[in-house]
């Protein structure tokens, strides 16, 4: 392995920290890494061919006064694999908020767990106001460039893809909307699109928007709300844009108070929204069904008259104490699948008669669910998915759901082990599905190190065909996509891969 140290950070965290979510396999790193020819226990297969990337919350200062583990500054890891090698490099993502508060030496915005009046500086972004955009929930890459983005809403912050620098913010030529842009971009690898939403406490409360192959926003629209919502994902189909309307939302009295608490209203329909992707407000068809919160969908597809769409239903969103826990496990409850009960469901949305139907897809509590994104938009079978640890916000398992006979696999990970979203990568010249294979990386608390594990999308459950070892335990965190070579400016023709930067 052939190591570099980039950078480093100097943290302000207490040596004695005690926060589950910022110790253990929460634990930020300070430092950024550039290493090249991984040691690899097994073989990297040859036409694995790209980039795995993951963004981690990950802290500089402590909070005000109370963390919550999605305020943690954004850092990107990135496995690269080409000619049956792998390369890492993990960056901070430059955002305007580390910067400030590094400058300031300490936390300068209250956090999602605190009350927006604390923070220090008047200024700010996020559907709430008044917080730091960290930068940290997701990240894909767009038009050859690699875009992070915040779930509270924020700017989208453009990295190199190999080199993880940050480059400056999307602007797209000035009309990059005032409040922001959510996590959960989506795009499109057949049309190069990248189609996205925000949301906010003013109306009409959300909107919707598409950025052509070119980084160009040729569409952007008001969704009416009926008032201030917490929309965390989109889907879309060939034909259309799927948004959502849960009914859990922050309490209106309580909000009026400038407090921001999250109620389940199992009084009111989940409502899904169906556009043409193009479409203006006047054309949004909305849907009702059984209420739940959805934090993440799959897929949807069109098939006849309906849109299929997949996604977790969750069967009690607002889990109550959990009582066997601690203080930290009771407040971080919503982040439990199991206390959540989430479950692949498919919704499917009839454009004839305005109805729409469900069922349950399996029985199995699994979330953070991917697919073969060669499929998005278009009909998928598979679904990979994370399990998750009881009481907490960590995934020690690997799922492999398949959507037309219902069977599962499953790769369960060592006890004290912590795996990340995975992501599928179709194998160059993929001829099906799941010809390809499935990528995560691991926090190992056995070991203190971390490793990136491949796996056969066909047959996970026989466990990892290869483990790349990195140079440092990284942090849990949240999102991860795959990027192939091809889409990525530079990555052929050149030893190491040239970056990006520019672009
Ligand atoms: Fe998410």
């Amino acid at each position: 392995m052939d190591v570099e140290i980039l950078g480093r950070v100097l943290s302000t965290l207490p040596e004695d920290d005690d926060h589950p979510y910022r110790t253990g396999p929460w634990r930020p790193q300070t430092t950024e890494w550039k290493a090249d020819d991984l040691e690899v226990v097994g073989e990297i297969p040859a036409d694995l061919d790209g980039l795995y990337l993951r963004n981690t919350e990950n802290p500089v200062h402590p909070a005000l006064e109370r963390y919550h583990p999605f305020d943690g500054d954004g850092m990107v890891h990135a496995v690269g694999f080409r000619d049956g090698r792998a390369f890492y490099r993990n960056r901070f993502v430059q955002t305007d908020g580390l910067l400030a508060e590094r400058e300031a030496g300490g936390p300068l915005w209250a956090g999602i767990a605190e009350h927006p009046g604390k923070s220090l500086r008047r200024d700010g972004w996020g559907a709430r106001g008044r917080m730091k955009d960290a930068s940290s929930t997701d990240v894909v890459v767009h038009a050859g460039v690699a875009l992070t983005s915040f779930y509270q809403c924020g700017d989208l912050y453009r990295l190199d893809p190999l080199t993880l620098e940050t480059l400056g913010k999307s602007d797209w030529g000035g009309m990059f909307p005032s409040c922001g842009v959510s996590a959960h971009t989506k795009t499109d690898g057949h049309t190069g699109e990248l189609l996205f939403f925000n949301y906010g406490k003013d109306a009409p409360y959300m909107h919707y928007g598409v950025v052509d192959a070119g980084n160009r926003l040729v569409h952007y629209t008001e969704v009416p709300l009926p008032g201030p919502r917490l929309p965390h994902d989109m889907a879309f189909t060939e034909n259309y844009a799927i948004l959502n309307d849960c009914p859990l939302f922050w309490d209106p009295d309580l909000l009026a108070k400038g407090h921001h608490a999250a109620r389940f209203r199992p009084d009111l329909p989940t409502r899904l929204g169906v556009l043409p992707r193009r479409g203006g407000a006047s054309e949004i068809r909305w849907f009702e069904a059984e209420p739940t919160y959805v934090l993440h969908f799959v897929n949807a597809y069109e098939e006849g008259d309906e849109i299929v769409l997949d996604g977790f239903f969750q069967g009690d969103p607002e889990p109550k104490d959990i009582g066997d826990g601690g203080f930290y496990q009771r407040m971080f409850r919503f982040l439990a699948l199991d206390r959540m009960q989430t479950r692949l469901h498919r919704w499917r949305l009839d454009l004839r008669t305005g109805r729409c139907r469900e069922e349950r897809l399996s029985e199995s509590i699994t979330e953070f669910g991917v697919l073969n994104n060669t499929y998005a938009g278009r009909r998928h079978r598979y679904a990979y998915a994370a399990s998750g640890v009881a009481g907490w916000f960590l995934f020690n398992g690997l799922v492999k759901h398949d959507l037309l006979t219902g069977a599962e696999e499953r790769y369960d990970l060592p006890e004290g082990v912590y795996g990340s979203e995975p992501a599928m990568a179709p194998r160059v010249g993929s001829t099906a599905e799941d010809d390809g294979y499935v990528v995560t990386l691991t926090s190992d608390m056995n070991e203190d190190r971390s490793e990136c594990l491949i796996f056969d999308a066909a047959r996970p459950a026989d466990g990892p065909l290869a483990r790349v070892l990195l140079p440092e335990r990284i942090s849990s965190g949240t999102h991860a996509t795959w990027a192939p070579g091809s889409a990525i400016p530079g990555w052929a023709g050149t030893d190491p891969p040239a970056t990006a930067a520019g672009l």
